[in-house]
Parts: C-alpha cells; sequence; structure tokens
C-alpha cells in the first residue's frame, strides 16, 4: 500500500522554553485547517509510556526512542505529530530522523530555543533554582548537556517571538512541503532539497 505521507514536527530545546505550549497553540491551529493531529508531550509521556525512566542519558535515549517509534508509526499513516520533548542528544534525534524517512514521512527538526539565564529567570517549574541549588542533579542545561540542533529545520526564539508568531513561521514550513492543502506528493524531494 502506498504511504499516506503525514509528518512529524520535532521540537527540540530545554525545560521550559515553550515546547508544550508551542505544542498546543500549533495543534489548535493545524485541527482548525484539518489536519489530522497527534502531541507527544515528554512531561505527559513520561506519566505512562516512560513511567519507568529517569534522566540518565541512556533512560533519555530510551525515552526518544520511545516517542519516536509511535510517532514514526503515527506519521506513516498519514497524522502530522507534534512530538514536545527535550530530546537533548543529538544522535538520538538524527536516528529517529532517519527512522521516519526511511518510512516515507516527514521529519522536520524544531530548535525551540531560548537562553538559558532567561528560563532560570523565569523558573516556572521552580526547576531551575533547585538544579541550580544542587537539589535536582543531572538537570538539562545546568547539570546535564544539551546538544543544539546543527541543522535544525526551523528555529523559533521563544524569549523574542510571541507563540503565533513561533506557529506561524512553522506553519509557513508546512505550507511550503504541502501539507496544509490537502497535497502532500513529493514531500521528501522538497525537504532533501530544502536541507541541500
Ligand atoms: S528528555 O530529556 O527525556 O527528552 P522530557 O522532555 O521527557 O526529557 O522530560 C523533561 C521534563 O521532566 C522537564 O520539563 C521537567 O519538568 C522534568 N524534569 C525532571 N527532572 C529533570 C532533569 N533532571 N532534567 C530535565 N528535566 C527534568
Amino acid at each position: 500500500m502506498a504511504n499516506k505521507n503525514g509528518f512529524t514536527l520535532w521540537l527540540t530545546g530545554l525545560s521550559g522554553a515553550g515546547k508544550s505550549t508551542l505544542a498546543l497553540d500549533l495543534k489548535n491551529k493545524l485541527l482548525e485547517r484539518g489536519v489530522e493531529i497527534e502531541l507527544l508531550d515528554g512531561d505527559e509521556v513520561r506519566t505512562n509510556l516512560s513511567k519507568d525512566l529517569g534522566f540518565s542519558k541512556e533512560d533519555r535515549d530510551t525515552n526518544i526512542r520511545r516517542i519516536g517509534y509511535v510517532s514514526r508509526l503515527l506519521a506513516r499513516n498519514g497524522v502530522g505529530v507534534i512530538s514536545a520533548a527535550i530530546s537533548p542528544y543529538r544522535e538520538v534525534r538524527d536516528e529517529v530522523r532517519a527512522e521516519t524517512e526511511k518510512d516515507g514521512a516527514a521529519f522536520i527538526e524544531v530548535f525551540v530555543k531560548c537562553p538559558i539565564d532567561v528560563l532560570a529567570e523565569r523558573d516556572v517549574k521552580g526547576l531551575y533554582k533547585k538544579a541550580l541549588a544542587g537539589e535536582i542533579k543531572e538537570f538539562t542545561g545546568v547539570s546535564d548537556p544539551y546538544e543544539d540542533p546543527l541543522r535544525p529545520d526551523i528555529t523559533v526564539e521563544t524569549d523574542r517571538e510571541t507563540v503565533d508568531q513561533s506557529s506561524r513561521k512553522i506553519l509557513v514550513e508546512l505550507e511550503r512541503l504541502g501539507f496544509l492543502n490537502g497535497s502532500v506528493g513529493n514531500v521528501n524531494y522538497t525537504l532533501a532539497a530544502a536541507r541541500r
């Protein structure tokens, strides 16, 4: 059976950078446009599918592989997937991209960028304060690595853009790739060309 070519929007960035907020806004905007959407949010996945995992490199990689696996199954069946997990390690993000593209679906890496001093200042969940005080070990960006994407398909800067502006940047790209007008053909070629 022919692939119905869905896509995965892979949001990556530090805790508190705005991945979940952006994901929700995008989801609503895409639903309005009639795009079938599933959202996989790191915080939520960790309460069910990845309940058994902590924050060591090994556990984070396992978490990302699980999210990647589910998103890949959905995307190859024509669903638009939004993943919103820190996904700090480049190698496993690239692995998920390769698997997704192998199935003929598009993988769009979105770097949700925000300087760490702004995040520590905002500290919505109060976690940076604790991490900086040494009360949380292996906290991403403080005492654990975050590897910036080298060639993200899209970068949004959440300390400089409104949620709506960031969402629109992404919608423009989805439109360009043909996902918003019912014609999803040639997606892989377009993506490959865009990345050259
Ligand atoms: S990931 O690294 O495996 O991609 P994920 O996105 O699922 O992380 O979960 C991150 C969320 O877990 C953060 O937003 C934060 O609320 C919480 N958290 C708890 N401990 C840590 C930690 N040591 N590092 C980062 N986030 C943590």
